[in-house]
């Protein structure tokens, strides 16, 4: 991997990973919608919006590696997931795939799956269960990531991350959070492991708490450095006696599960 591109570069994620993997690989060209900070040695600055396929293109000329996390990361209107996560999506393995770009890590999210209920260990295997417009557009992510790997040979790495940060917030992501360093780990086995064809991981440290059968990442190598359950004290004892909305609480989406809800029966 000489030149690693990473989409969404100005987000959280990607303003973090701009730093733990500076130095790393050769060339970053970070790429936002919106404008970045000052290139630094070795980063190349882009500012495109990947609704925008003219744009897209130049934008993944000449890279070896794309983290692609650009597009709408949480519930928004259809408009906008469309504009972001679909066309958007499409854009960028159409025209990695046009320039040859041989490897891509995804940010696919727990909301692809968010309708399993928290009683249930679910592995990479399981169909989606969108819990939200904007867990089918990662959804749809995972099943055009296996597209182009299927019918193009590009290898992906689809990371359905739980909640990124430098520690969990509360007592849902005591089950699904992930550190930074553990996630620079597994975007570097996405990118260098010498036989990715087309995996599906959670993006989550190694939560004693968690919903995750997580197998298929170990199997891939990746140790996680990383544990919620030192935080958990102190976060449920915040929580004691809080309200909480029993359809948020039963299923692994949380509140995405319980927005808009009109069913007359909560789903298995
Ligand atoms: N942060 C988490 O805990 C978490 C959890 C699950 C999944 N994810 C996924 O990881 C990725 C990064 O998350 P984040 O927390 O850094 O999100 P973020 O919202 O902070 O960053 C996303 C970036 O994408 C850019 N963007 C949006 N639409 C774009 C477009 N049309 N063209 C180009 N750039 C566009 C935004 O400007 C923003 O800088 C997202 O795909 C998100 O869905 C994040």
């Amino acid at each position: 991997m000489h030149r690693v591109l990473i989409t969404g570069a100005g987000g959280g994620i990607g303003r973090s990973l701009r730093e733990t993997l500076r130095g790393i690989y050769p060339v970053l060209r970070l790429s936002d919608r919106v404008p970045i900070a000052p290139a630094r040695d070795k980063e190349e600055l882009d500012q495109t919006d990947i609704a925008d396929m003219g744009a897209v293109e130049k934008m993944v000329a000449g890279v070896d590696g794309i983290i692609h996390l650009g597009g709408i990361s949480g519930e928004n209107t259809w408009e906008n997931i469309l504009q972001g996560n679909i066309i958007g999506l499409y854009n960028v393995f159409e025209a990695a795939r046009r320039a040859g770009v041989k490897r891509i890590v995804m940010a696919t999210s727990n909301h692809a799956v968010g309708f399993y209920p928290r009683s249930q260990i679910i592995d990479h295997r399981v169909i989606p269960r969108p819990d939200s417009r904007y867990g089918v557009s990662k959804a749809f992510s995972e099943a055009l990531a296996s597209l182009y790997a299927d019918k193009h040979g590009i290898g992906f790495l689809c990371t359905r991350i739980g909640n990124f940060g430098s520690k969990p917030i509360d007592s849902r992501r005591l089950s699904i959070w992930i550190s930074p360093r553990d996630y620079t780990q597994l975007v570097r086995i996405g990118l260098e492991h010498s036989d990715i064809h087309f995996e599906i991981v959670y993006g989550v440290s190694g939560n004693k708490r968690s919903w995750y059968d997580n197998s298929n990442a170990y199997r891939l190598g990746y140790k996680p450095q990383d544990d919620s359950e030192p935080y958990a004290a102190e976060i449920l004892a915040a929580e004691a006696g809080q309200a909480k909305d029993p359809i948020a609480e039963r299923y692994q989406g949380g509140t995405f599960c319980a927005e808009e809800f009109t069913a007359k029966t909560p789903p298995d």
